[in-house]
């Protein structure tokens, strides 16, 4: 059995040479010929596998009343609703797929069928997403191909040829917004500007099958898979157990989900800051997210006025690079500030303050020093240039007056 199994399965790209449906549909025009000629650089097809492996038919026939027809297990255009089923056909089977490729998951199916996609299909709505409108259809490539519609890079835009439209997605009562906002986003930047592969697209998030990424089970909960020692806090702040409680989701009540911004002091302090939203100023809440505020924006002025010192020495050609490496230690506690506000205590936060305006202190100090000492060096040279220019007149003076002496040579005429 698995060797006939087997047998077939190298005889295919044999028939696939003399492929009837292949040769009639690329001679046909419009729906009709876009599947032969987009598939040759299928993945299905490179690895040997035919039209009739998903459309069934007998692709030895010219004559389509025969390779098209129901005795020869001729399925035709594959309904919406029965493509997971079509594909997990050969992807559940893992004897088949790891064959190609002996890792290769096959849980696809099994994943899909828990997603709000999978659900839905099942319910008989055909609007969702299947495998092929994130896939393709005929052209199906490798996960990790550059121009696959799911790499990272062009998922946003797969998902969005429905999420992103308006009409389709009011039927369901959910917003369009999520791939405009991503797209403004710090971690699209990441992304895209400067090709960080380790910041999320949309699947990192969501999941790429099931409803969520295996790690998590909810998605409210991934941003901690990423951002470990930032959920740590979170986890024993006091927000943590009253936000559950209120059904507000972690990181998100703060950060939002798809717009997320480069975080700045804004969101602790002034109107529209975040902690505004529910604590009054003048309660216990209200008045740590302004001490935090003035401590963060202290060590940051601090730190600028050390780099902006620095800068200045340097520039004037003074050696201040050990100074500068060690400013690094003081932004590294400035990272450390930010990192510590998300155990909301005054606190948590004071401690690389305190420890980050040492070296703001230190820092500075070299810069004065550095620029004390170029102002003396400055003085000590126009003291010699004075001099070495009072010698160099005098001996001028002293030439001339010994030629006035001589008077002119003779022979040359003078001048
Ligand atoms: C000699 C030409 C010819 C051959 C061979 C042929 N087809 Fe077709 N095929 C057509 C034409 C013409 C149509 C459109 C008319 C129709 O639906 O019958 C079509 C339609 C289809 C459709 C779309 C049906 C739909 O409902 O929209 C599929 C899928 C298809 N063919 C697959 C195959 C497969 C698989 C094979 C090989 C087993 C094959 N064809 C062989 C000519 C051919
Ligand atoms: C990996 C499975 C798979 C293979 C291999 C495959 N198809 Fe399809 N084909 C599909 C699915 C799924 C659909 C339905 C797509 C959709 O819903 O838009 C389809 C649709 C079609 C259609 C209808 C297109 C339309 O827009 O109405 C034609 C024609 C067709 N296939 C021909 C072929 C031919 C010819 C080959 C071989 C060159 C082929 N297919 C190979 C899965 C496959
Ligand atoms: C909502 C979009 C979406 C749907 C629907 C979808 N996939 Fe995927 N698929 C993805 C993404 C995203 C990846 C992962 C790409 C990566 O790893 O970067 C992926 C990866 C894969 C892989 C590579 C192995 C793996 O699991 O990572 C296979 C095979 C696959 N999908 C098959 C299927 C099949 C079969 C179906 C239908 C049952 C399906 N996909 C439905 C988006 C989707
Ligand atoms: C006749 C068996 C068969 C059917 C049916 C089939 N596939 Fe495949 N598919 C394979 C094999 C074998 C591979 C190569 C192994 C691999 O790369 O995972 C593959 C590879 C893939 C890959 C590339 C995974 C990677 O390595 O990055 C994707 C994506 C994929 N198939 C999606 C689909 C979708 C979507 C359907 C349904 C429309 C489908 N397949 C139907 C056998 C099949
Ligand atoms: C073919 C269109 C289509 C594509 C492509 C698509 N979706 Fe969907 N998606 C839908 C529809 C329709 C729903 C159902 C809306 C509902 O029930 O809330 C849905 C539901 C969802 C939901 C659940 C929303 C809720 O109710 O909370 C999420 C999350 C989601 N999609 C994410 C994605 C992601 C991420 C991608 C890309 C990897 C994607 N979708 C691609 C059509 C699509
Ligand atoms: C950084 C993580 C992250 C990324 C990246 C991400 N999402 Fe979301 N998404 C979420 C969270 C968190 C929710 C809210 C879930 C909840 O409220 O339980 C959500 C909700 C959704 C919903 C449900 C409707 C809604 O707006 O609440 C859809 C649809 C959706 N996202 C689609 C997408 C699409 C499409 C992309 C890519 C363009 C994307 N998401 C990228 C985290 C993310
Ligand atoms: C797949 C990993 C991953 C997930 C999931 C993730 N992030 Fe990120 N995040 C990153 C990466 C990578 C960066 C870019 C880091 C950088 O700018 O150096 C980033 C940047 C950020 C930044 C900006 C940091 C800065 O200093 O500019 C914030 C805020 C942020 N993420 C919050 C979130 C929130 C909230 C969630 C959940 C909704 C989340 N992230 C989910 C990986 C992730
Ligand atoms: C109660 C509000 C709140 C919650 C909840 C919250 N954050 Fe923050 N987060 C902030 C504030 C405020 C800042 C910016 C402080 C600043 O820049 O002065 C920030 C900054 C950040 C930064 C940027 C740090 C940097 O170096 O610039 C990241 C990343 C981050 N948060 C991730 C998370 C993650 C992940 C979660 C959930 C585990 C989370 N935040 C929960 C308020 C919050
Ligand atoms: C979604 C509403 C919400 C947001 C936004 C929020 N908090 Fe809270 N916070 C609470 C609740 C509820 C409590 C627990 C009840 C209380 O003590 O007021 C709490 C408690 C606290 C406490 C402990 C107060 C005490 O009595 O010991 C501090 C400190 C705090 N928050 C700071 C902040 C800071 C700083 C921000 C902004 C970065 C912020 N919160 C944003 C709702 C919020």
């Amino acid at each position: 059995m698995r060797t006939a199994a087997l047998f077939l399965l190298f005889l295919a790209p044999l028939a696939a040479a003399g492929n009837s449906c292949l040769e009639c549909h690329a001679a046909l025009e419009g729906r009709l010929q876009k599947p032969a000629l987009a598939f040759k650089i299928d993945i299905h097809s490179t690895r040997g596998f035919g039209c009739t492996d998903c459309h069934g038919g007998d692709a030895a026939s010219g004559d389509p009343a025969v390779s098209m027809s129901r005795a020869r297990g001729y399925k035709g255009k594959i309904a919406r609703t029965a493509v997971p089923d079509l594909c997990a056909r050969c992807h559940s089977d893992s004897n088949l797929i790891h064959k190609f490729k002996p890792q290769q998951r096959v849980d696809q199916l099994a994943q899909y069928r828990t997603s709000v996609h999978g659900k839905r299909l099942a319910a008989g709505d055909a609007a969702v997403a299947n495998c092929v409108d994130c896939h393709g259809v005929h052209d199906i490539r490798e996960v990790r191909h550059a121009l696959s519609p799911v790499h990272p890079l062009r998922l946003p835009e797969t998902c969005a040829r429905c999420h992103a439209d308006a009409g389709r997605m009011s039927k369901y009562k959910i917003e369009h917004t999520q791939f405009d906002e991503y797209r403004q986003s710090v971690h699209w930047t990441a992304l895209a500007k400067r090709g960080d592969l380790s910041a999320p697209s949309c699947a990192s998030c969501h999941g790429n099958h099931g409803a969520t990424p295996p790690q998590v089970n909810s998605v409210a909960a991934v941003c901690g898979t990423c951002h470990v020692l930032f959920e740590e806090l979170y986890k024993k702040s006091p927000h943590q157990p009253v936000f559950t409680a209120m059904g507000a989701a972690g990181c998100i009540v703060c950060h939002g989900k798809h717009k997320i911004e480069k975080p700045a002091v804004k969101m602790l302090s002034g109107d529209g800051s975040v902690c505004a939203q529910c604590h009054e100023a003048d309660s216990a809440g209200g008045r740590a997210a302004a001490e935090i505020a003035n401590r963060i924006k202290e060590l940051d002025a601090a730190l600028g006025r050390s780099e902006e010192i620095l800068e200045r020495a340097r520039q004037s050609g003074m050696e201040v690079s050990e100074a500068q490496l060690q400013l690094m230690d003081g932004r590294e506690n400035m990272i450390k500030a930010r990192l510590a506000v998300h155990a909301f205590q005054t606190a948590a936060v004071a401690k690389p303050v305190q420890a980050g305006l040492v070296v703001a202190g230190k820092t500075y100090a070299a810069g004065v020093a550095a620029l004390k000492e170029r102002t003396f060096r400055r003085f000590g040279l126009s003291i010699s240039l004075a001099a070495i220019l009072a010698t160099m007149a005098g001996l001028w003076l002293a030439i001339r007056s010994i030629e006035n002496h001589r008077g002119p040579r003779s022979g040359t005429g003078g001048s």
